[in-house]
Parts: C-alpha cells; structure tokens; sequence
C-alpha cells in the first residue's frame, strides 16, 4: 500500500509516459486549495517549458490521458487545468472509501517497508561516565531513540548504541584522585558526582595533577590490571545510574558500547595509516589532510595522535567505525550529536573514507546534528541557580506538572493514587519528548514547562487526550465489526475529509525516514488530531441514525486512533489505557 498521493503520482506518471513526458514531474500532492480540489499535479508547467508550449494545453492533454486510462475504474470524480496550468484533480467517494477500507486493514497504515532487514547504526545518547547526565543528553536520547524506531518501522533492522564516554583524560582524572585520596571503600554515584568536578579543578589548576591524570588514562589504556579493575567499577556505577534515567524517559538502546570498545583496534588502524601515508607527522602530531578543494570553508586536518602519542575524540570515532563495519554490516550510520559536533563529524566522515575503512557506496555516513535547548532567556536551559539541569530533575519537574495539569483539568479523578501517579508519568514524559521532537531538530527551541504540558495546542497532552477520548468513544460503540462496516464504507463530506487526512500518513512518514526528522510526523500528528476534533464536533457518531453512515465513522474513529497510537508509540511516547 502506500498514501493515496503514491496511488495517483503513480497512475499519473503512467499518462506522462504514455505522452512522451518526463515522468519526473508527475508527482501528486495535497492539493494547496482544498476549496477547488482534493490533489494537483503541477508537472505540466516544467514540461511546456521544454517543448516550448502552452502549458495548459500540456495540462489538458494529460488530463485526457487520464481520462481514458481510467475510463473503467471510477477514480476521479473531477479533472481540471487551474491558473497556468495546475491540473486539479478530485476522487470519487468510492475510490476514497476502497482506500480506507484497505488502510483499515493494514497493520503499517499505509507504509510501505522499504528497508528490506538493512542494518542502520543509530549513534546516541552519547552520555559521559562519572557525570550526571543533562539536558544535552536528553535531546541526543529523545531523537535518536525516535528515528531508531522509525527505521525499525521501515523495515530496517536498527541498532541503538549508547556510545558512552567512558576513555578519555577524565577517566584518568578520576583514577589519581582516588589514589591521591588512598580510597578504599566502595565507589558509588553519588561519590562520583562529587570527585569528578574535584578532579578536573585540581587538573586544571595544577599542572603536575593533569601530568598523573595523563599518566593514570596511559595505564588505564595501556590495560595495568589495578587501572582497569577501578575504572570497571565505575563504569558499572555509572551504567547503573544511566539505566535509571533511561528507563524513567523510557529510551532503549541494543548495544552498551562507549569509547573503549574502539581501543583494541587503534594501534592497527594507525599503523596503517602511517604506512601508507594517510597520515602524516606535523610538528611531532599525526594528521590526516581532509581538507577538499572543492570545500567552501577551510576543514582543518584531523588530528590522529598528539604529539606525546595520546588519541583523540577523533581517533576514537574512526576506529569505533571499523568495530561498527566488522560486528555489524550496515548500510548507514546515523549520529543524533549536538550540532556543534559537525566539524569534527565532517572530519571523521572524510578520513574513514580516504583510508578505506568504509566504502562511501555501501556504507552511508550521517551527521543528523541538533540545536540546543535553551531556557526562556534564550541561553542554554539550566537550573535556577544557574547550575547544570540533571536529567532526573527535569523528569522529575515535567512529572510534577503534569499533575497539576490533570487537576486543573479535572482528569483521572477517579483513579486510585497508583494508576493516577502512572498517568501523571505518562503525560509528563509525552509532554518533554513531544516538545522536543516537534521542533525541527537543528533548531534550537525554548523549553517552557507551562506551554508544553497545556492540554490544549500542539503539545503531547493535547495529543494523549485525544487518543484517550477516541478510546473511549470506541468502547461506548461496544462490539462493532470493522470488518463488516469496511465492506459498507458511505463517505459524507466530514468523513471524506477525515478518510483523505488518515490517507496522508506514508507521506510524512517517508519524509521523516529520508530526512531524519521526527519534527514532521509531529506535524501530521497534530494535524490529525484536529482533523479528528473538528470531524467530532461536526458529525452525529453514536447517535447517527443510519446504520452503515454510524459504521463508517465508528471506522474512521477507530482508524485514526490507531495511527495516533502509532506515530506516537514511534515517538516513544505511551498511551494511558484511560485519562
Ligand atoms: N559523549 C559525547 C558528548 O557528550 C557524545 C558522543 C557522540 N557520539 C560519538 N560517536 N562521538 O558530547
């Protein structure tokens, strides 16, 4: 199956061919005027520029081509040439009403799966040992996690790795502070939490501190055993503490890989690039030349290993690739990293292609970067003392809002303080992912607690009480059967409204798989939902008097619920059972 303006692009690329005309421009979309048609098709403009004619005359012919293609299928109801040469297209009732009895039918709701079990690497989350996770991570995690499952959906087999930072500088800076402390006992979070900072003040003010923690991160990477068992169990505290987090945002990863997986191939891969001359000595460093001449703006070279043999953020990357092409076979890699990464991304992409680690034809790199969250005077969020916002706070806030919220409401009064605490969850962690994926994600946005957990406009509430309100609507109809009421579809002019909105969900969706970008499923959501309500306030549904009419919209209820559930289920976002 795919949206109906995949079954008309494709019916309309036929009468293109058969006139000789490129089938490029055959393209259908909404149309722009729901006044005057349902559909256009503007191909004929960029033709007539070609042949140098008339481009409604172009447009006519096409429409006559169709015409008689169709002549015994009963699809268009209305074909027209608009303004220069639009041709405005409107279906007839029955071929909307096949449409939806098929869509009602389909588990995918009209998507077409085209990954074929492909293997995508999906790189985020991307939190740090030993510090407390923060806003950053939650837009890295809130995105990633998305676009892992809108693969998953497409048929890709998806991958989500956490990538923690668990190698560098800091790892040794913990290490010589436990030493420079004698510290025996048992390492937990909250230990961390405080030593860190400590030690990275200390390093930085002291020389001879940053000269042990360099020397501790070379043991620890040079694998001397005491190194490796201390580090190891901060690690596991600091997994530990991420789970939490994690599983509170309900964001889900397949692999626990960090920094340190990389090691064991960099000795390797940096031999050889020595030895064939893709990196070269400067100045005591190694680098690789990425710059191109083709390039708008300089690309600096990537930096391999500094001058007393250290790796690099980068070195790490390009060899974190190689594990990623040995233990897995993917077609993509997609990293979800704030946008300020994209230098150093641009420089990766370029030296794992020059070195031949991947082939750019088989292996397709992608930086899909994003902007920041900013509090409402316009700098990066923090706390009210000016501190870092842990993430577990901020849960914590959207959580108690949304409490408050279901009061002013009145909702979910009639729960016990269980379920009503679960729900309070539910809409608090809709409300914090929805107002993050609806922005374009290499926008920066303003994160404002009020706005995103308002019951009203394009917020994640808004969209959970409408589902809810569909759900219950549908267990008032009781038992009623799709399967019949598909067989008997009657269109009115509300419900062919809603049946052509609930057709446009392949499209979004495969703009959102081809760009990366959850923002415009978001968009379909929202405008689903306020099809759906305008069709509720519009139409008699329970209390329609004919039967197959009550049917159909009982169909149209029942279809648009489960695309809600759906896109929302892609954007990690749960569904109370009642509200
Ligand atoms: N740990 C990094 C940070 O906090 C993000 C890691 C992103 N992924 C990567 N492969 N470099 O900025």
């Amino acid at each position: 199956m795919s949206s109906l303006c995949g079954r008309l692009t494709e019916i309309t690329q036929q009468a293109f061919a058969a006139l000789e005309l490129p089938i490029e421009h055959a393209r259908v979309t909404v149309s722009g005027q729901v006044e005057t048609a349902q559909f256009q098709c503007n191909g004929a403009m960029p033709c007539a520029k070609v042949a140098r004619k008339n481009p409604r005359d172009i447009a006519q012919d096409i429409i006559d081509t169709l015409k008689t293609m169709t002549a015994d299928q009963n699809v268009f109801a209305e074909l027209s040439v608009g303004g220069p040469g639009f041709i405005n297209m409107v279906l007839t009732p029955e071929f909307v009403a096949d449409h939806l009895a098929s869509l009602s039918g389909d588990d995918l709701c009209g998507i077409t799966q085209n990954g074929n079990g492909q293997e995508v690497i999906l790189d985020y989350g991307g939190p740090n040992i030993a510090k407390a996770m923060h806003v950053g991570h939650l837009r890295s995690s809130i995105i990633g996690d998305t676009l892992r499952r809108i693969y998953q959906f497409a048929g890709y087999k998806a991958i989500g790795d956490v990538h923690m930072g668990d190698w560098g500088t800091p790892m040794g800076m913990i290490l010589s502070e436990l030493e420079e402390m004698n510290f025996e006992g048992e390492i937990t979070m909250d230990m961390l939490a405080e030593i860190y900072p400590k030690a990275s003040g200390a390093c930085k003010e002291d020389a001879d501190r940053m000269a042990k923690a360099r020397e501790a991160t070379k043991k620890l990477q040079d694998g001397v055993p005491e190194y490796r068992e201390t580090w190891q169990k901060f690690i596991d505290v600091s997994i530990a503490g991420m789970k939490a987090n994690f599983d509170a945002l309900g964001v889900h990863f397949d692999e626990w890989k960090g920094e340190s997986d990389a090691h064991p191939y960099i000795a390797d891969m940096v031999a050889e690039l020595k030895q064939k001359g893709i990196a070269h000595e400067d100045d005591g460093a190694w680098i690789i030349s990425v710059a191109r001449e083709a390039d708008k703006k300089e690309i600096p070279p990537l930096i391999l290993l500094k001058s007393d043999g250290a790796v690099l953020y980068s070195t790490t990357d390009m060899a974190t690739i190689i594990d990623r092409v040995r233990t897995h076979n993917p077609s993509k890699i997609i990293y979800v990293v704030d946008q300020r990464q994209h230098l150093h991304f641009e420089q990766v992409f370029r030296a794992v292609e020059l070195a031949g680690i991947v082939d750019e034809d088989k292996v397709e790199l992608t930086f899909a970067g994003f902007g920041t969250m900013n509090g409402t005077d316009g700098k990066p969020f923090k706390t009210r003392a000016g501190g870092v916002m842990r993430l577990e706070d901020l849960i914590a806030m959207a959580q108690e809002k949304a409490r408050v919220r279901l009061d002013e409401a009145e909702l979910a009064t009639d729960m016990d303080a269980q379920e009503r605490e679960s729900v309070a969850h539910q809409v608090g962690i809709a409300a914090l992912k929805f107002a993050d994926l609806q922005n374009n994600r290499i926008s920066d946005y303003v994160f404002d607690l009020d706005r995103m957990t308002s019951f009203e406009g394009k917020t994640g509430p808004y969209l959970l009480y409408q589902a809810v309100r569909i759900q219950s609507l549908l267990k008032k109809a009781g038992d009623f059967d799709a399967l019949a009421a598909r067989g008997n579809i009657v269109l009115q002019a509300d419900d062919l409204t809603l049946a052509l909105l609930l057709a446009e969900l392949p499209d979004s969706f495969d703009n959102a798989l081809k760009n990366n970008t959850p923002h415009l499923l978001c968009d379909y959501a929202y405008k689903l939902a306020q099809g759906f309500s305008s069709f509720y306030g519009k139409c008699h549904i329970l209390s329609e008097e004919d039967e197959a009419v009550k049917n159909t919209r009982l169909l149209l209820c029942a279809q648009t619920h489960t695309q809600l559930v759906t896109i929302l289920g892609m954007l990690g976002i749960s569904v109370p059972a009642r509200m």
